[in-house]
């Protein structure tokens, strides 16, 4: 169990992370922030915090728009941002559009973070993932392997949902990774995905497989023409949650997550999705194997678009 578990932003998901970890039991403290009126966050925590005895759990559920709550958290996670949402003419805005908004915020988010603290090792979810993830290790300065984000772990959930329905198998069965940016370009890796150890397409044909791929990479958009109004917030908080729970209980669980590249896979200077062992220090290790060269080519095209992206921030903040 963690000491405390700190949750920045409590609106969609930041609300199905404090019910969710509560019901965990995931931390003795779970703290929560957000800067909404009257007092969103206080409101979230008391509401969640008066249901414990249903759901026995003694954690302790802190709700305020004052960041000194987060003091002392093992672990941050960061949802403090706007979503996208449908506009009014129907059409979808990328994530990359949200990225003025989101990095104001963010900067505000890094400070609090590194006053309060600075030993956290912390998770982002708010978009646009790549660049918010690369612009929280600029302004906090720590060590590569405790800033990550969330966004694989849900694509491939998202990936692997689609590839069990075609199938008519358990998600059980269905192994499979969705790596690079954040983005459209997100690639979703074939040559990876397995129904219980066998190769997908023993059970799915090309051209079906080709449109769950294709459905994958625009998933998250599909749901927010549906909600009308912000996006996708359920999965993604289970999505988050998973990591959280790799790192506090030490697991070593190998989780496609958003984390700085050194030279692995080719890329230098970016965060972007790839397999990494999550455990008791954060990242632990990333893990490196062949694409094909269909995946390659589609990788590069992702790893092009977060560099625009990753542009963008660096003149912003020139
Ligand atoms: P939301 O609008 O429901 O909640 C965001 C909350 O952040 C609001 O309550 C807002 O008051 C708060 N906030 C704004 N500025 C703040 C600050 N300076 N300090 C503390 N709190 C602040 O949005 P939702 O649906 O929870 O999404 C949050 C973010 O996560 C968005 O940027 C969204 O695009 C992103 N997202 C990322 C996914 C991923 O896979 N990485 C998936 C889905 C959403
Ligand atoms: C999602 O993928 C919008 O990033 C958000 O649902």
């Amino acid at each position: 169990m963690l000491r405390k578990l700190a949750i920045i932003g409590t609106g969609n998901i930041g609300a199905v992370l404090i019910e969710e970890a509560a019901r965990r039991h995931l931390a003795k403290v779970i703290a929560a922030v957000d800067v909404k009126e009257p007092d969103v966050a206080k409101g979230k925590a008391l509401d969640c915090a008066e249901g414990l005895p249903i759901v026995k759990s003694d954690v302790e559920i802190i709700g305020s728009r004052d960041f000194s709550v987060i003091a002392g958290a093992d672990i941050v996670v960061n949802t403090a941002g706007v979503p996208r949402s449908k506009r009014p003419d129907g059409t979808i805005p990328s994530r990359e559009e949200l990225l003025a908004t989101n990095l104001k915020i963010t900067d505000g988010v890094a400070a609090a973070v590194k006053q309060n603290c600075p030993e956290a090792i912390v998770i982002n979810v708010a978009n646009p993932l790549d660049a918010i993830v690369y612009r929280l290790y600029q302004k906090l300065g720590a060590p590569k392997n405790r800033i990550l984000g969330m966004a694989g772990q849900l694509d491939s959930a998202r990936y692997r949902y689609f590839v069990a329905q075609a199938a008519k198998v358990s998600v059980d069965n269905v192994e499979a990774m969705v790596l690079g940016g954040h983005g459209d370009d997100m690639v979703p890796i074939r040559s990876a995905c397995r129904i219980a150890g066998l190769p997908v397409t023993q059970f799915i044909n090309e051209d079906t497989l080709a449109a769950i791929e294709k459905r994958t990479r625009g998933a998250g958009a599909e749901v927010v023409g549906l909600l009308g109004s912000g996006s996708a917030f359920v999965s993604p908080a289970w999505a988050a949650l998973d990591m959280v729970e790799a790192i506090a209980y030490d697991r070593r669980k190998i989780i496609a997550s958003c984390v700085l590249l050194e030279g692995e896979f080719g890329v230098n200077g970016l965060f972007v999705g790839v397999p990494a062992i999550l455990g008791k220090n954060g990242v632990e290790k990333v893990i490196e194997f062949p694409l094909n060269d269909a995946e390659k080519a589609a990788f590069a095209k992702s790893m092009a678009a977060v560099q625009k992206t990753v542009n963008e921030v660096k003149a912003m903040s020139a």
